[in-house]
């Protein structure tokens, strides 16, 4: 059965980004938060980056078409029309465990249910279930319209088919799936960043190296787009606090430690390009300021 009807909880960054590229892939979805307020803003959101896409030729059908294919909700009513739900919503695992719990009662028995959680392990989150086998990890990267693989990610209790369903819906989203085989805290990929970004932080700490040249050096040595402070801005200083506690407390691999600066900013509430400061300092149009 092809996944042609998604219902996807949290409109948010990552959830309208979620939304947009299924409804650019022809899916169908229905997309959920608590109110109104978050649903228009993850609208805005994707009507603003759809456009960016139409502008520079990447898409070939109207706004208007895309657009029409998501329908908004502010209950999970619907959740029964869909083959599929994915979970977006803040990552704390009480929210996320009462939503799979909802979940399993609204949709239909086959349907399946994912997550795009970052560090929670998908075990738990099935658990709620008394579908297990049908629960699975999605996660994606951030922007979500730009980045390319998504990581497939199997509890201890996923079926194979789930796995091979997760990577054909993937596939058909015009991303690479990237297999991950146990639902340890990071997966793959962010347990390898992370490393990276936690010495980075250090030798600033140091004093060995400042901020801006250790971007500048990571883009032009290792020809990455950005460097580990661009992109810890992008990612949100506290989402990647979060990963690096979840990590380190499962692991207590002293590799994964959160670093004191980046605490401090954190509890400063300096959270990256959304509080329009982080490592760098942001206009209110999103661009950094001095660069
Ligand atoms: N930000 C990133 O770079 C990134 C990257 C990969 C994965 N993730 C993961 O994606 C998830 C969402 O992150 P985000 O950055 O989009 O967060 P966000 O804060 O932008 O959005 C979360 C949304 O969930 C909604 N929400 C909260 N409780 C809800 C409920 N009970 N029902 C419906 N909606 C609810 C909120 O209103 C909000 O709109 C997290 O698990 C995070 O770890 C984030």
């Amino acid at each position: 059965m092809s996944i042609d009807r998604i219902f996807i909880v949290g409109a948010g960054l990552m959830g309208s980004g979620i939304a947009q590229v299924c409804a650019q892939s022809g899916i169908q979805v229905i997309l959920n938060d608590i109110s109104q307020e978050p649903i228009d803003k993850g609208m805005k959101n994707i009507a603003w980056s759809v456009d960016k896409f139409i502008e520079k030729g990447k898409l070939s059908e109207d706004r208007e078409i895309i657009m029409a294919r998501i329908e908004t909700i502010t209950d999970f009513s619907r959740a029964s029309e869909a083959n599929m739900a994915i979970e977006v919503v803040f990552e704390k695992m009480d929210v996320k465990q009462e939503i799979f719990r909802k979940l399993d009662e609204a949709c239909k028995p086959d349907a399946l249910l994912a997550s795009n959680t970052s560090a929670i392990p998908i075990t738990e989150l099935a658990a709620m279930t008394k579908r297990p086998e049908k629960v699975l990890g999605l996660h994606f990267f951030n922007p979500v319209p730009m980045m390319q693989a998504v990581e497939v990610v199997r509890g201890v209790g996923t079926a194979e088919e789930t796995m091979q369903r997760g990577m054909d819906f993937i596939g058909r989203l015009g991303k690479e799936p990237i297999r991950v085989e146990s639902d340890v805290p990071g997966f793959l990929l962010n347990r390898i960043n992370l490393v990276s970004y936690v010495e980075a932080i250090r030798l600033v700490e140091q004093g060995i190296g400042a901020v801006a040249d250790i971007d500048k050096g990571v883009r032009l040595a290792f020809g990455r787009r950005m460097g580990p402070f661009e992109t810890g801005d992008l990612v949100g200083l506290d989402v990647s606090y979060g990963a690096l506690t979840a990590i380190y407390e499962e692991s207590k691999d002293m590799r994964y430690y959160p670093p004191q600066l980046l605490r401090r900013k954190v509890k400063a509430g300096q959270l990256g390009r959304k509080t329009g400061r982080g490592w760098y300092e942001y206009t209110d149009d999103g661009t950094q300021k001095g660069a």
